[in-house]
């Protein structure tokens, strides 16, 4: 019995893990076990044997239950334990900064300068649909039918239903219809600025087929082009941060009388431009006054009012001030492109140099 305690009380010491545990109180006290086996022999024993073997192999029983049974919590302490410090964690470390932030991008920056810009010269913010008829994107614009510019413009046109012959609408190829529709709205005189989307058939490093513009519009009893002048030499040197000198070139646009195309001064480095400085110059707009074809679409009489209308790229001038490359770039979606050229939705664009 002394053999059966040692052996059994060091091999539940030293075991592992349950499963261990388990076999060994089967090979002791189990049905089959030695213990039992002994117990079993008792019926074969005189009286006075059996009043010694009966309790000693009732307390060897005891004792070995209850080796296992502290064995069996020990071994369920250990694995607790062992799983508290491997699941360890610090509650008061500061959070990881997983969570990436997006950016605004650069179009949304500038229109948002352009706007704060005009604002501050009284100019309202005027909207019209991206969906046009030709009436409001060529016609009311002194761009009748067979006028070459409704085919240089790469129109991109809306099918009619089969058996519908009026002319189809177009996805507008400019801004200046919001002219017509804010002369139609407010009258005169008006003072409106109109950014939004453009759509042309282009695809190249400087063309996208949908890309931005703003349109400028001021009528008054006595507005001229030194007005315009005015206007636009203030919005650059704001917008770029520093004074920038304009250049006027006689142009032709069927919507203004007299026309002008508009060049900014620029310096040409190492193959990358600086507005503001040097003797280059770069267009970024069209204007001129406004016809009295287009007044009169708009419903304004020609005899009481005038004034001047500009438009110019959106994409073009962002390029230009933030010193981005490729206008494709704009509209590809490359989270990467958008984390390096984005803005942070903190800087809010305001009117001395936009950030
Ligand atoms: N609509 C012209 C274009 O997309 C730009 C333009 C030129 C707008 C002269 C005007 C203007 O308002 O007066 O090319």
């Amino acid at each position: 019995m002394d053999d059966l305690k040692a052996k059994y009380l060091s091999a539940i010491a030293d075991a592992g893990d349950e499963s261990t545990l388990e076999d060994l109180r089967l090979q002791a006290v189990g049905k089959k076990g030695e213990v039992s086996l002994k117990m079993r022999e008792l019926g074969k024993m005189t009286p006075e044997e059996r009043q010694t073997a009966g309790p000693a192999l009732n307390a060897l029983k005891d004792e070995i239950n209850s080796a296992l049974a502290a064995k069996k919590a020990a071994l369920g302490d250990a694995a607790l334990d062992a799983r508290l410090r491997a699941e360890w964690l610090d509650v008061t470390l500061p959070a990881r900064g997983t969570a990436r932030q997006g950016t605004i991008h650069p179009v949304s920056q500038v229109w948002e300068e352009c706007t704060a810009i005009f604002a501050d010269m009284g100019f309202a913010v005027a909207e019209g649909p991206q969906v046009e008829t030709d009436w409001y994107n060529f016609d009311a614009l002194n761009i009748p039918g067979h006028h070459p510019a409704r085919a240089e413009m790469d129109t991109f046109y809306m099918h009619r239903a089969a058996g519908d012959d009026r002319p189809p609408h177009v996805l507008r190829t400019h801004t200046s219809p919001v002219q017509i529709r804010s002369m139609q709205d407010q009258g005169a005189p008006i003072r409106i600025i109109a950014p939004g989307r453009v759509y042309r058939a282009d695809y190249d490093q400087t063309h996208t087929p949908m890309f931005h513009q703003v349109e400028g519009l001021a009528l008054d009893k006595n507005l001229s082009m030194a007005n315009l002048k005015w206007v636009l030499e203030e919005f650059f040197t704001a917008y770029f941060g520093t004074k920038v000198k304009t250049r006027f070139r006689a142009s032709h646009f069927p919507f203004t009388e007299p026309s002008a195309e508009v060049d900014i001064q620029c310096s040409w480095e190492n193959g990358t431009v600086k507005v503001g400085e040097g003797d280059g110059w770069l267009e970024v707009l069209g204007s001129g006054m406004v016809h009295p074809h287009v007044l009169r679409a708009g419903g304004v009489d020609p005899d009481k009012w005038q004034g001047f209308a500009f438009g110019m790229g959106i994409d073009r001038i962002a390029m230009l001030k933030y010193g981005i490359p490729d206008l494709r770039a704009f509209f590809d979606s490359d989270l990467r492109w958008l984390r390096h050229y984005g803005f942070s939705a903190l800087q809010v664009p305001t009117i001395r140099g936009g950030v």
